[in-house]
């Protein structure tokens, strides 16, 4: 598995090109990509990173971290996932950095993620729980909320993220509709961020593990 998430890595590699500013995720698929990118050199001006950890391995490798504030918009955003459907939907947050993530993709012109093929899931609602960052003064008020719409969360205890929030992990959800879902959960009060990406999805993933060659899955322009 960990040499699936490396070779994942090195073909996003590859796509640093022509970069002013590049983001960068947060996970142990990341750090395959950032160990690639201290060998490589590439040349962009500074990384914007989607968490503390992300930042103290970039600064490591020798490369520059900028602030988003400093930066506006990313040329590419290269981060791992959770979980991915046919339909370029995403799952993440499970190392917890999803609120500067969302953020990132968001605010990125090409947003790509690595993965390996366990990854893949033909329904969303069949895969992993979907993390949710609330603030820690409406934990159990988001909690109630969210089992109102079908959900199961359990309270990621002993963990802040870096934003000071807590974490709550949300299985069964109703999610034949991710992108609905995704805005009910949004519009409770307390909730930060969800795990779940149905609006900003990835122009490509990288998939590593189901055959010899890296799969590249290119989502049609819409
Ligand atoms: C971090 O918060 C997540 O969104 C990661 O992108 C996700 O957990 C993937 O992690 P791995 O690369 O370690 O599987």
């Amino acid at each position: 598995m960990e040499a699936d998430k490396r070779r994942a890595a090195e073909a996003a590699l590859a796509l640093v090109r022509d970069v002013r500013f590049l983001g960068v995720g947060t996970g142990s698929t990341v750090r395959h990509f950032i160990e690639g990118l201290a060998g490589i050199q590439p040349h962009f001006e500074a990384a914007v990173a989607s968490s503390e950890q992300t930042a103290a391995l970039l600064r490591q490798a020798g490369i520059r971290v900028l602030d988003l504030n400093e930066t506006g918009d990313v040329d590419l955003y290269v981060d791992g996932a959770d979980a991915f459907d046919p339909h370029f939907r995403l799952i993440k947050g499970h190392g917890g950095a999803l609120t500067r993530e969302k953020i990132l993709a968001t605010a990125s012109r090409r947003f790509v993620v690595m993965v390996d093929a366990r990854k893949r899931f033909d329904c969303l609602v069949d895969s992993v729980a979907v993390p949710v960052e609330v603030l820690p003064f409406a934990r159990s008020f988001t909690a109630r909320k969210i089992v109102h719409l079908g959900g199961a969360p359990a309270w990621r205890e002993h963990y802040l993220t870096d934003n000071g929030n807590q974490i709550l992990d949300v299985l069964h959800l109703p999610l034949s509709d991710p992108a609905s879902m995704e805005i009910q959960l949004k519009s409770i009060p307390g909730v930060v961020e969800v795990g779940l990406f149905a609006h900003r999805l990835p122009e490509l993933i990288l998939v590593a593990g189901e055959s010899p060659t890296v799969e590249r899955l290119e989502r049609p322009a819409l």
